[in-house]
Formats: C-alpha cells, structure tokens, sequence
C-alpha cells in the first residue's frame, strides 16, 4: 500500500502568465497547455472510476485499499483545482478548450461500460503520466526558462503523479484484472490521448500565431521526438504496460521523493495517512 500525502500548493495563480510561460517557446507552452486543458475533466473521471472501484469491491478489499484511494482522490483533486487556475488564465488569453470538450462527450458515450473498463482506462492514462513525470523530472532543463511558479506547478504535479503511480492499476487488479481487456482500453486510450492533445496543441499553436513558424516544429522535434524526447525517449516504457507481468512499480519513480523533500516550502500538507 502507498501512503499518499495530499499537499496543497503555494503558488499564486492569480496573476496572469503569458501564453509562452515556458520561456518564450511556442511549441513546448502549446503543449503543456494542451495537456492542462486535458486533466480537470480527465482527472475527475479518474476520481469517479476509482471511487466506484472502491465501492464494488468486497468489504476486506476495500478495507485494504480505502487509505490510499483517499490519498489519491486528494492528490487528483489539488491537480484539477490548480489547473482549473492555470486554465482560467488561458481562457483569459483567449484560448478555447475542446479536448475538455472531447473528453466530456466521450465519458457520457461511455458511461453504460463495465466499471473494470473505466478502471483499465484509467490505470492506462495515469501510465500516460506516470512516464511524462518522471521524464519531466529528469529533464529539469525543458523548463529551465519557465515561469519558476509554474515550473514549480508541473514538477510538484509530477512528483505525485510518479508517486501514485501503482493505484489506479492496483485497483483494476483488485476488480479482477484481464489482460486482454488491459491492454485493449490501453491502445484506445494511447490513440485517443495523443490524439487529442496533439489536436488541443495545434489549435493552441493557431490562436497563438505560431503554427507555420519553422522554429515552431524545431522545438516539437526536440521536446517530443529527439531521441531522448517525450514521446521517443518513452517508447519502451509505453510498451512495457502490455506485458502479462507489468506492474508500475516496475518503472523508475525516484526522483519524485527528492523533489517533495528539496520543495518542502512550496506546498503545505493538508491529509496525511499514519
Ligand atoms: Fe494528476
Ligand atoms: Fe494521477
């Protein structure tokens, strides 16, 4: 069982930020704009799926797992109040949200799925943020010119998401895991994901004027699809996941620790589990 701290950030999210707070690069703010468009709506669906989760299993299970899903459920809800922050500067800047959208008409489209489906696609996006975390963690210089408030946001972000990276998969496991169902929502989802937030970071890049720009696509090259990129530096470990044996726990994660202990005065704790 993993004993989940729920921290409550101290940054100030109410002065505004500039569209490219991550050091003036279109490209990159457009990316991770896109993807905090994607987790207000994305992380609350996570918080359902595995509160039902904790509700359907038998009392000895649940009794087991019920400390840390509340550890989770926090975590995920700080996350999506401080981007629901970050994304109410964007809108401010004039910038339209429809993976939310996108992500809203897909939950309802599947609303009627096996309850252990919408486990399975969320244990299968939280592998998605598991390995950007922890690649964001050991690549501290993708931000290095960020805004340090909101470098601080997307490292303490990633600090959880590395360290609650078991639960979601260890409560599919509970509710009577199959493979073959595993791995299917986890394509679906590894499709759909990208999808869409490579779709939110090119509607991003329009409204920002930045879209036909060379340097633009140079700098998508080299965050995304250099070698050691986030998209190509994290094929195995995308892979790993569809292995019989897989578990998250099988993946680094220990940079996560060391930065909540280095950050200690960026965030107050307010749950915390004996
Ligand atoms: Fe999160
Ligand atoms: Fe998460």
């Amino acid at each position: 069982m993993t004993d989940l701290v729920v921290r409550r950030l101290l940054i100030d999210l109410e002065t505004p930020f500039p569209a490219r707070w991550n050091g003036g690069d279109a490209f990159s703010s457009a990316f991770f704009n896109a993807l905090s468009m994607s987790f207000p709506s994305g992380e609350q669906y996570f918080i359902d799926s595995v509160r039902a989760g904790l509700k359907a299993l038998p009392q000895d299970r649940r009794d087991a797992m019920a400390q840390e899903i509340k550890g989770f459920i926090g975590q995920e809800a700080t996350h999506r109040r401080i981007h629901e922050l970050f994304n109410a500067q964007l809108a401010r800047l004039g910038y339209d949200n429809e993976i939310e959208r996108r992500t809203e008409a897909r939950r309802k489209a599947h609303e009627a799925d096996d309850l252990r489906n919408k486990v399975a696609a969320t244990a299968a996006t939280e592998h998605f943020t598991a390995i950007f975390a922890n690649w964001l963690l050991h690549h501290p210089e993708v931000m290095q010119h960020a805004e340090p408030r909101l470098r601080t946001l997307w490292q303490w972000h990633s600090a959880e998401e590395s360290e609650h990276r078991d639960t979601a998969f260890d409560m599919y496991q509970a509710l009577g895991a199959s493979h073959t169902w595993r791995v299917r929502v986890f394509r679906y989802i590894s499709f759909v994901f990208l999808h869409d937030v490579l779709r939110q970071t090119l509607r991003n890049l329009w409204h920002d004027g930045s879209l036909f720009q060379w340097r633009t696509w140079r700098s998508a090259w080299r965050l995304l699809l250099a070698q050691d990129g986030m998209i190509r530096g994290n094929i195995r470990q995308w892979r790993d996941y569809q292995a019989p044996d897989f578990h998250p726990s099988q993946h680094a994660a220990e940079l996560a620790q060391p930065w909540l202990r280095d950050n200690a005065d960026q965030f107050t704790v307010v749950g915390q589990h004996a």
